[in-house]
């Protein structure tokens, strides 16, 4: 249960503004935390504790790209492909990730450990290509870091089990 479980931080969240739906996005954002993503009984308790339609929440989680409705990997690998990092190689290290991942954007690796997604100007034009890991930017990305940092993350993962409920 979201909120037997998370009770004192969701109110809170909600005591932070003059009308309770002012939280609906801070909500959405524990229970990604909380689960990896928005789960249906997530998302129908936020929808009663803040007294909006379901329909109304869905449409502000499929909004945003930060919010999932499935379940994603462990890290999220958003690559820019707006114009400045476009035309500084961001479509060949996307290619690049496609085919050492396996996957087609959207999809998240067989291990559950990556999801290859793309972004709209990740607001860092002149350090481009950008690629954004989880909550981190990765400035002037090339082909050879590219793998470094898949390599990095990869072994920081070689001990931890991969938690099943989060393989899309
Ligand atoms: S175009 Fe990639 S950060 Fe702006």
């Amino acid at each position: 249960m979201f909120y037997e479980d998370h009770k004192q931080q969701i109110d809170e969240l909600i005591s932070r503004y003059p009308n309770p739906r002012g939280a609906c996005l801070p909500l959405l954002w524990l229970a990604q935390d909380k689960y990896g993503y928005l789960t249906d009984d997530a998302m129908e308790e936020i929808a009663e504790i803040l007294d909006l339609a379901l329909n109304d929440l869905e449409g502000v989680a499929s909004f945003y790209t930060m919010y999932f409705r499935r379940p994603v990997g462990r890290h999220l690998i958003w690559v820019c492909r707006t114009l400045s990092c476009s035309m500084l190689g961001s479509g060949k290290l996307l290619d690049h990730l496609k085919e050492k991942l396996g996957v087609e954007v959207g999809e998240t690796t067989p291990d559950g450990r990556f999801t290859l997604l793309t972004q709209e100007c990740l607001a860092a034009c002149g350090e481009g290509p950008v690629i954004q890991v989880d909550d981190k930017y990765h400035t002037h990305m090339t082909i050879e870091k590219v793998d470094a940092l898949i390599e990095e993350l990869s072994r920081d993962l070689v001990d931890a089990p991969v938690e099943e409920d989060r393989i899309a």
